[in-house]
């Protein structure tokens, strides 16, 4: 990434070598030699379409659409250091002719699609709408025939962002050019809206379940030289935001954005035998005035340069291209937080080395009968962190739990938050890492007089990585388990059940003479199926089946 780039570029030419991190450079080749010793693509005449494994996104049954809008069209080069791409965005003409509303969107897609020729590292980039980041990627690192590749992440969530008005659409790509850095990034950001079908109420989501009603941005604003994320470059460092909250506000959920470079790029390969005493556990804090009102325990992304840069082509590692974001439930703290007043929310990393990229967005739901609500806590208990760090294995633990109410016109709901994480990590100096990070959350919201359950969600994620290195060669195998139950009078519209398990194992040999990726891909749902299982070898897709047929077993839901 980037920041690596610095490292590698900027500390090694102009400042003491020292300064650079020999971490960094273990796992990392530099795409300069890559170019220089990798085999080409079997067609050198065409540019080589790199793609994340991922399922396609289907609008609800009835929608009208897509109505599609290019939001930004832009090339990347020396942009280090410079401002972000702008572009003035309107809400399009075709939303105001579905009613105008956020509630008119049944689904928004964002596309991003880029090229790039020559030699290149990864870069990190963002896209923000009004000062809110919608989407975060990795690029692929390019080659001398050119790469191409898109992306398309459901930005529905962001319905009362894209329905608000005029605002700044920024797109900032940390890329450096130099003679040896040819790479330049062209990309195309892409808005796709699909409308609800004849605007029955029916279709329309329920309260507090459906997208928000107002995004604040907790960001960098524009304008500014860099991209709108926080640096966050040590484990003491706090990037605060201030924010009043509107008075009618039922319901808050703050979505964290996270991606780590430098240092921290592979922070779970640090091992305190190695001499690095912050170890391989990091994780997100999100404070509310100072006090732990959540956190998020991140995926370990490996973006398309890590490690050897040929185990991602073509089929590039899980969440590179589009990375994951981590939601903290602040409904329970409402009761601190309707006076009117500024209060500050806070993002820190726990055990960070320089440099973590941190923004969020808060998610506000507002109760359009009144004026004002009100909200108390009930009870919040939120242990110290546990760990426990031998010579080779460090563990982790950490629960967060919250009860609130809040009175609106939808009646007295309490509202009860839970978060429950475990990570292990054993690297014995062996050349094998094997990590396992298990994050489980819950949300139940209960009319407690009434005896009535208006929505609960319970998430459990496991996200495992194993790593083995040899001296010509390397094996990375991660995925995601993930699986959602939701339940409630609210939730009678959404999928009540959604489960995805994907694997992606991939192979680098002979020193980068071959390699070979294998993914399997399964995601089942109350409102929808979707399987893939996909192989490539160098630079060609060896088998490719997929499917979006449900198997027997899915739990049956209400359908969409
Ligand atoms: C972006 O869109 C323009 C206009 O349609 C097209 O000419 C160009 O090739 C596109 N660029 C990319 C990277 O897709
Ligand atoms: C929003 O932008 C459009 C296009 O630039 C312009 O026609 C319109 O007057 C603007 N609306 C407001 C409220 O500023
Ligand atoms: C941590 O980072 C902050 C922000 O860059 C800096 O002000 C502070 O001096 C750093 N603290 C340590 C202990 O390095
Ligand atoms: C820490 O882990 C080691 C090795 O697994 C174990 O022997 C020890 O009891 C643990 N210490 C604590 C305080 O849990
Ligand atoms: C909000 O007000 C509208 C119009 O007065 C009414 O139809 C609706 O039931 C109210 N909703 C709630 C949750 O009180
Ligand atoms: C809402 O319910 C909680 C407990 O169930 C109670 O303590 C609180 O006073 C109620 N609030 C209002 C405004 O009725
Ligand atoms: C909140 O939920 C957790 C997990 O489901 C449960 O253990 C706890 O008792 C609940 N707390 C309250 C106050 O309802
Ligand atoms: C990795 O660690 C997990 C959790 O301790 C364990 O279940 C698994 O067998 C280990 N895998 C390997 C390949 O060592
Ligand atoms: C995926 O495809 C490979 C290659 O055809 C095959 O060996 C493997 O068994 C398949 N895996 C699953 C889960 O279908």
């Amino acid at each position: 990434m980037a920041v690596s780039c610095i490292h590698i570029v900027f500390l090694l030419c102009l400042v003491p070598a020292t300064v650079a991190s020999p971490r960094t450079r273990r796992l990392r080749k530099s795409p300069t030699d890559i170019a220089a010793t990798s085999p080409p693509p079997s067609d050198p005449s065409r540019p080589t379409t790199f793609f994340e494994v991922d399922r396609p996104l289907r609008p609800p049954p009835g929608s009208s659409g897509p109505c599609s809008t290019l939001l930004l069209s832009a090339s990347f080069a020396f942009t280090f250091t410079k401002p972000p791409a702008t572009a003035a965005y309107s809400p399009p003409a075709c939303l105001a002719a579905a009613g105008g509303g956020a509630s008119a969107i049944s689904l928004a897609v964002l596309e991003w699609r880029a090229t790039c020729q020559g030699v290149q590292y990864d870069r990190i980039f963002g896209v923000w709408l009004g000062n809110a980041e919608l989407f975060r990627g990795s690029t692929a690192e390019p080659t001398d025939n050119g790469i191409v590749w898109s992306v398309s992440k459901d930005v529905t969530k962001y319905a009362a962002l894209l329905a608000a008005g005029n605002s700044t659409l920024a797109v900032f790509v940390e890329n450096l050019v130099n003679d040896d850095l040819t790479g330049v990034y062209y990309a195309n950001v892409t808005l796709h809206l699909y409308f609800h079908g004849g605007g029955s109420p029916a279709t329309r989501p329920p309260p507090a379940v459906g997208p928000a009603d107002l995004i604040v941005p907790m960001s960098r604003g524009l304008p500014l030289n860099d991209g709108l994320w926080y640096k966050i470059q040590n484990a003491s460092d706090v990037q605060s935001t201030s924010a009043t909250l509107p008075s009618n506000t039922y319901r808050a959920v703050l979505e964290v954005f996270v991606s780590f470079h430098g240092d921290d790029e592979f922070w779970y390969t640090h091992t305190p035998a190695d001499g690095d005493a912050n170890g391989p556990f990091r994780e997100v804090t999100v404070r509310v005035d100072g006090d732990l009102a959540g956190a998020a325990w991140p995926f370990p992304v490996i973006f398309t340069g890590g490690i050897n840069p040929l185990l991602w082509r073509p089929i590039t590692g899980i969440g590179s291209f589009n990375l994951p974001t981590y939601d903290v439930e602040l409904t329970p703290l409402l009761g601190k937080l309707l006076d009117g007043k500024p209060h500050a929310f806070g993002l820190a990393v726990t055990n960070a080395m320089d440099v973590w990229y941190v923004d969020a967005n808060l998610h506000l739901w507002l109760d359009s009968n009144s004026t004002s609500t009100a909200a108390g806590l009930v009870s919040y208990v939120a242990p110290e962190l546990v760990t426990n760090t031998t010579s080779s294995r460090t563990t982790a633990s950490r629960t967060i739990s919250a009860t609130g109410w809040v009175s609106s016109s939808y009646g007295n709901i309490t509202t009860n938050a839970t978060q429950a994480f475990a990570f292990e990590n054993d690297n014995a100096g062996d050349n094998t890492i094997n990590q396992t990070t298990v994050a489980n959350a819950g949300v139940s919201a209960t009319d407690l007089a009434a005896g009535v359950l208006y929505y609960s969600v319970q998430t459990t994620q496991r996200f495992p990585l194993r790593f083995d290195s040899e001296a010509n060669g390397v094996t990375v195998t991660h995925g995601v388990e993930e699986t959602t139950v939701a339940a409630g009078q609210w939730s009678s519209v959404g999928p009540r059940y959604r489960s995805l398990r994907t694997t992606q194992r991939s192979v680098v040999e002979g020193g980068g003479s071959s390699w070979g990726i294998g993914q399997t891909y399964r995601y089942e749902a109350s409102d929808g199926c979707y399987f893939r299982n996909v192989t490539s070898s160098g630079y060609n897709i060896v088998s490719d089946q997929s499917s979006e047929v449900c198997e027997k077993g899915v739990p049956a839901g209400d359908g969409r």
